[in-house]
């Protein structure tokens, strides 16, 4: 379990999804599960539906092996929602679906793998500028990711806190600027606010629910605001 936590963010699992030529190329273990649901959780942040599908279809038809027995319906719950993110038709369900393909995920690994702990990176600094200020918004959402994925509710509650305390200034001067101030506006306020929400809820359906929510709102603004969110993490 420790690769789940120190897995380098450009494998070259990755790059196959990236780049269109067949994941199923690529080695077929349980990394390259890791690989593809995080090209589909990065596709949606960036407010890119059909970088969704190749990576969710992907997910929908492998089934991670050498699993041990009695997996079987987690391994039928990760595929529906991966299908499901691959189908989708708007952000917001490919977001909602993504919550449940990390859920399915954790659930599968509380039973069956044991929890590890996860080391935290330390967070970004707090730059002044926007580009700053988005990576640690990042930083904050993938830990909420290994949140419901290893599952562990220190890597949740250090990505929820690090969302709501992440100042808001640039994008109040984000939202003056823009042309759709009150959208803009509304939607750096939703963001912060899922942070706080998502320190009151306990159980891995309902932080699905929330992680889905939060998703679709980075990929809402990122749409937008029209801007390209091209890093990798
Ligand atoms: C059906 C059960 C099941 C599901 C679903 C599942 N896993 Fe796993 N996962 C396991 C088991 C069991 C291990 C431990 C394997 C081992 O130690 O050899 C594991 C280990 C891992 C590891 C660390 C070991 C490695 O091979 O790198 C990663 C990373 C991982 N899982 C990611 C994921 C991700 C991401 C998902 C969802 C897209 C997922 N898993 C879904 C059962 C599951
Ligand atoms: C209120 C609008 C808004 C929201 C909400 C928002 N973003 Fe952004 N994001 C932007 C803008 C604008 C940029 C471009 C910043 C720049 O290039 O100066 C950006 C850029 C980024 C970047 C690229 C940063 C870089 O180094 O260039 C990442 C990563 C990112 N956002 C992640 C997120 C995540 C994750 C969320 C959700 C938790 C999120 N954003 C929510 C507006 C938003």
């Amino acid at each position: 379990m420790r690769r789940l936590l120190s897995i380098p963010p450009l494998s070259l699992a990755l790059v196959a999804c990236v780049t269109g030529s067949s994941p199923a190329q690529t080695e077929h273990d349980m990394s390259s599960h890791f690989d593809a649901a995080a090209v589909v959780h990065m596709a949606v942040v960036h407010g890119d539906l059909t970088g969704v599908r190749e990576p969710g279809r992907w997910l929908a038809e492998h089934s991670p092996p050498n699993l041990p027995e009695g997996t079987e319906a987690y391994v039928a719950e990760l595929q529906k929602y991966a299908r499901r993110a691959a189908d989708a038709r708007n952000l917001e369900d490919a977001a909602y679906a993504t919550g449940r393909i990390a859920q399915a995920c954790g659930a599968c690994h509380r039973e069956y793998a044991g929890g590890p702990v996860p080391v935290l990176p330390p967070a970004a600094d707090e730059g002044p500028d926007m580009a700053a200020h988005m990576v640690r918004h990042a930083w904050a959402v993938k830990r909420m990711w290994e949140g419901l994925v290893v599952p562990s509710d220190d890597a949740w509650m250090a990505g929820a806190q690090a969302l709501e305390e992440t100042p808001l200034q640039s994008e109040e001067t984000l939202a003056e600027n823009a042309e759709n101030t009150e959208e803009v506006d509304y939607l750096a306020k939703r963001c912060h606010g899922l942070g706080s929400r998502a320190q009151l809820v306990a159980g891995p359906s309902a932080r699905a629910r929330i992680y889905g929510e939060l998703i679709a709102t980075c990929a809402d603004c990122h749409e937008l605001t029209g801007r390209d969110v091209a890093v990798v993490w």
